[in-house]
């Protein structure tokens, strides 16, 4: 037989207050982190002017037909344009080096045995398309910036 605790532990308000204050910093920097709002300067580009040179030659040669000289895409064709108009900077390097060796839903595998260095030359080309801001937040998802 039992008997009832005359009193039950209750948080103290100061725990109470400490365990508020800690869940509202968790929130800000998730939340910062998600707005891409605290990662401070980037220096960039960070690629050679020789590799962005390399990467416009192998994106004319493999990728314009379809996603357009100026990476415009072909909306009627349903190519996405990868200049930072649409979606591509959205993608972190390692998802855009798959694309271009394994191919997408609809996007052929263009350069199933693309080297590092070639895949970096056509991304480093690309990325010159993009704003500041947007090379800054692809960055915070994987990418050189
Ligand atoms: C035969 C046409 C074709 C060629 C050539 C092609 N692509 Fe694509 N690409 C597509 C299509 C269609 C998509 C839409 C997504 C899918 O198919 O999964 C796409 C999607 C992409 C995406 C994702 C864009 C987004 O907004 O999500 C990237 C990055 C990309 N291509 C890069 C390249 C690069 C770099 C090359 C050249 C090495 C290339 N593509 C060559 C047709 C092509």
């Amino acid at each position: 037989m039992s008997r009832k605790p005359k009193q039950r532990r209750r948080p103290r308000p100061s725990t109470i207050a400490l365990a508020s204050g800690v869940v509202i910093v968790v929130m800000f920097a998730v939340y910062a982190r998600l707005s891409g709002g605290d990662a401070g300067p980037l220096t960039y580009p960070t690629y050679t002017a020789e590799q962005i040179a390399q990467g416009e030659q192998y994106y004319q040669a493999n990728c314009a037909t379809c996603h357009g000289a100026t990476g415009a895409g072909n909306s009627r064709a349903g190519i996405p344009a990868l200049d930072g108009s649409m979606h591509a900077w959205h993608h972190p390097d390692s998802q855009i080096a798959a694309m271009i060796r394994q191919g997408g839903f609809m996007m052929p595998a263009v350069g199933p045995d693309w080297s590092d260095e070639q895949i970096t030359a056509v991304t480093a080309y690309i990325k010159e398309w993009w704003t500041p801001q947007q090379r800054a937040a692809q960055a915070r998802l994987g990418g050189t910036p």
